[in-house]
């Protein structure tokens, strides 16, 4: 698994001491804190030196005593320099929690609050239905479209109940989304990048991606470029997923979209992801693309791949290529021997 090369302007480089990276760890709920232990034990491996700081966030946590996230705790988050973050969410079926409650009220204003507006996935294996060996990254917007949260009910609860639910797209928050797609697709051999949205209905919103999409382009003469609409680029993953290199698209079709990506490279269960302030105004947050697996907790299905990959990715993004490298290097060393999921973690550490 290739590694990940993270620009840095001189300032931000300016700003690197010699001091341990403070790491913020959000363990979170079902195989969460042992996948999330897992990762931590492969970072310490490398040598590399870390303050861990722990959260103690999430369904569990809200349902032993009503907690989510109070503005002290965010404000000790923004002083962590990144985050890695277990899943968030109750078991499957469990109505204690009511909805949202983890997902607006930790994911979604920590992405937002600490204006990680990037959400990186890159995905790699082996295609499912082709048999390619596949290498692409979907970039999501984090901060805006239908999860800024704009919308309201009239006459909830009535026969005349309207519910409205807006998608919040800005000239800067998509410019900024689609530039470091362009810079992303520069630094890859290929560099080929498509944008995907719905340009044909949204033609508010897509008609704004595609102009920027198109402005941001004329300064970038060596990425070929693309365009596909949402429901044909799903064909197009399942069919023939070698033609992506680099998608860029909105959050909620970047939501989707990485989930049949993750599936189509052999399962969610090996994708790492960071949502990124490259900015670095505030610490990027990194985390497994799967959910919290309650049914698995104590067996040996207890897989820590994308926890251990996300860190690697935590890793490349505080400067440290080589440490992130070591172990995505013991990551396919250990994959290759096909072992019990469960002991994957201490494996890895060992290998590093
Ligand atoms: C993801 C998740 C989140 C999202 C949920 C848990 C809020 O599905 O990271 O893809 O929708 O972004
Ligand atoms: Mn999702």
């Amino acid at each position: 698994m290739g590694g990940l090369s993270f620009v840095r302007t001189v300032e931000q480089q300016g700003e690197q001491t010699n001091m341990a990276h403070r790491i913020g760890v959000i363990g979170g709920d079902g195989i969460g804190p042992q996948i999330v232990a897992a990762a931590m034990k492969a970072v310490r491996a490398t040598g590399v030196e870390v303050d861990e700081v722990s959260f103690d966030l999430g369904a569990d946590r809200y349902l032993r005593d009503g907690y989510v996230l109070d503005d002290a705790d965010l404000e000790r988050i923004r002083g962590c320099d990144a985050i890695l973050k277990g899943p968030l969410g109750p078991a499957i079926g469990d109505a204690r929690v009511p909805g949202g409650t983890v997902e607006r009220g930790i994911i979604l204003r920590l992405r937002f609050e600490l204006d990680q507006y990037i959400n990186l996935r890159p995905f790699s294996g082996t295609s499912v239905a082709t048999g390619e060996v596949l290498d692409f990254v979907v970039i999501r917007e984090n901060t805006e479209g239908s999860y800024a949260g704009e919308g309201g009910f009239l006459r909830k609860g009535t026969p005349h109940e309207v519910a409205t639910q807006g998608s919040v797209n800005t000239r800067m928050g998509v410019e900024r989304c689609v530039r470091y797609a362009f810079d992303l697709a520069m630094a890859r051999p290929r560099r080929h990048l498509t944008l995907v949205h719905k340009t044909n209905v949204l033609t508010f919103a897509g008609d704004l991606w595609q102009r920027t999409f198109n402005e941001v382009a004329a300064e970038y003469p060596d990425v070929s470029t693309a365009y596909n609409h949402v429901d044909a680029s799903c064909i197009y993953l399942v069919e023939d997923p070698a033609r992506y290199d680099v998608i860029v698209t909105d959050n909620l079709f970047g939501d989707i979209l990485t989930d049949l990506a993750g599936a189509v490279v052999g399962g969610v269960g090996f994708a790492g992801t960071g949502n990124l302030n490259p900015s670095r105004t505030g610490p990027s947050m990194f985390e497994p693309v799967h959910g919290s697996a309650h049914d698995s907790v104590g067996t040996d299905r207890v897989n820590p791949t994308a926890a251990i990959l996300a860190a690697a990715m935590m890793l490349e993004f505080l400067g440290e290529a080589d440490a992130g490298a070591r172990i995505r290097k013991a990551v396919d060393d250990v994959t290759a021997t096909n072992p019990v999921p469960v002991t994957i973690g201490d494996a890895v550490a060992e290998r590093v």
